[in-house]
């Protein structure tokens, strides 16, 4: 991070531009605290979809970028996180290109050490090498996850990604990369090429960055670490879990309905299945009554995060079983967003229920709290494998 010349001493503002999704903000507003701690300044560059509240951070400076989000808000397919992040990498390329030529004029003093840059956003690298600017890459997924992106053959012809379950392979192990099954690749996308190409920019300018960091520990993931130190022959940072220096709190999109710690101190230790599938991933409505029947089976308390528009096409709680509510009455509770963190260390929580996206993961394994994982896309189904398989902390649990 530090320059070679004789303003070094001076070199202590960092630029950083999170991915405007909310398991890529957490991290990265996380990783700019823990450098504003280290002494370093901080500027944030953020779209204007989905940014952090400003007044939770009166120690960093904010600069806003058209996104024309908005053109594509309701097109979005299921399943297919290819669309958006190539969508972003195209309309944000010029506002940015603009924003940061526009910062370094306005810091001409040379004290910008750095861009850090979430490596979905791979147009990044282009822009700061023509600005002579080092960029940093956070990639907020596991290790794991980053290997089996790069091992697994999207855009291959030999279709594991288009076989369904009445296919002789679908519970076959992939050759590639043995732990998965066909069944975990085909959940990753609904569209193989897009994500084949996004992948593949991506890890081609984090390659070309001038390092990577991650929210991961070396302990955790020692293996994939070698792995990775091998395969991305630029520095790597393993600086996590990110959540222990700061909560995610304070760069929550939605209120966190905190009533729902009140409500966990009524209940005994260990008793409560705490469920959520995070902040991008939608479920079909057999599967969300599934869910619902699951619940009323078990018959143990229950606290329930349904994100609005987790159901394509309904608004919240329409799609639950007649009676559902007043069945398990006071047992259990629904809210639209929890403070995660805090349920999971709460000591009624006794297990998770999870869709494995990675930063909930990690929250989990820090608060030695079992799960049950449903993976539903990307990153997800290797992250549920590495836990139910390799961790043993927790069971699989999806078609
Ligand atoms: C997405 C991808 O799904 C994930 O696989 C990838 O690793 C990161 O980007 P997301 O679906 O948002 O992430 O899940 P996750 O990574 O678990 O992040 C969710 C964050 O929201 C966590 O920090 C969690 O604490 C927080 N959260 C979740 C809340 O604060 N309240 C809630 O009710 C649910």
């Amino acid at each position: 991070i530090h320059g070679n010349d004789q303003s070094t001493a001076i070199r202590r503002r960092i630029i950083l531009f999170p991915l405007p999704v909310q398991g890529h903000i957490n991290p990265m507003l996380q990783l700019a605290n823990i450098l504003h701690t280290q002494g370093f300044t901080i500027t944030i560059i953020h779209t204007q979809h989905n940014f952090p509240n400003h007044l939770n951070y009166p120690h960093f400076t904010f600069k806003s970028i058209s996104d024309r989000f908005f053109e594509v808000a309701n097109q979005i397919p299921k399943g297919d996180a290819s669309f958006f992040v190539k969508y972003l990498n195209r309309s944000c390329e010029e506002p940015f290109r603009d924003c940061l030529t526009g910062l370094l004029a306005e810091y001409d003093d040379g004290s910008v050490s750095c861009l850090i840059s979430d490596a979905l956003f791979y147009f990044t690298q282009a822009v700061a090498d023509s600005l002579k600017l080092p960029r940093m890459v956070l990639r907020t997924t596991s290790l794991a996850g980053a290997i089996a992106y790069g091992a697994l053959p999207f855009s291959s012809e030999n279709g594991y990604f288009k076989l369904t379950k009445e296919d002789s392979n679908y519970e076959a192990s992939v050759p590639e990369f043995p732990l998965m099954k066909v069944k975990d690749v085909v959940k990753m996308t609904t569209n193989p090429e897009g994500m084949g190409e996004f992948v593949t920019n991506m890890l081609n300018q984090m390659k070309a960055s001038s390092g990577l960091i991650w929210n991961t520990f070396k302990e955790l993931e020692e293996d994939a670490l070698e792995t990775i130190c091998q395969d991305f022959s630029v520095p790597c940072f393993t600086l996590g879990p990110f959540h222990k220096y700061f909560p995610a709190s304070s760069s929550s999109l939605i209120e966190q309905d905190r009533t729902v710690i009140s409500w966990l101190d009524t209940q005994a230790p260990k008793s409560v299945i705490y469920i959520s599938f995070g902040s991008v991933a939608r479920i079909t409505q057999s599967e969300f009554q599934e869910v619902a029947h699951a619940l009323t089976n078990a018959g143990l308390p229950f606290l329930w995060v349904v994100r609005p528009g987790v159901v394509p096409g309904s608004e919240w709680l329409e799609p639950l079983p007649e009676m559902f509510l007043e069945r398990v009455g006071d047992k259990g509770r629904i809210v639209k967003w929890a403070p995660q963190q805090d349920v999971l260390a709460h000591p009624a929580t006794g297990c998770f229920w999870t869709h494995c996206g990675w930063n909930s993961t990690l929250e989990s394994i820090c608060e030695g709290v079992p799960m049950v994982c449903s993976p539903c896309f990307v990153d997800q189904p290797v992250n549920a494998r590495y836990v139910s398989d390799v961790w043993k902390i927790g069971v699989f649990f999806g078609g």
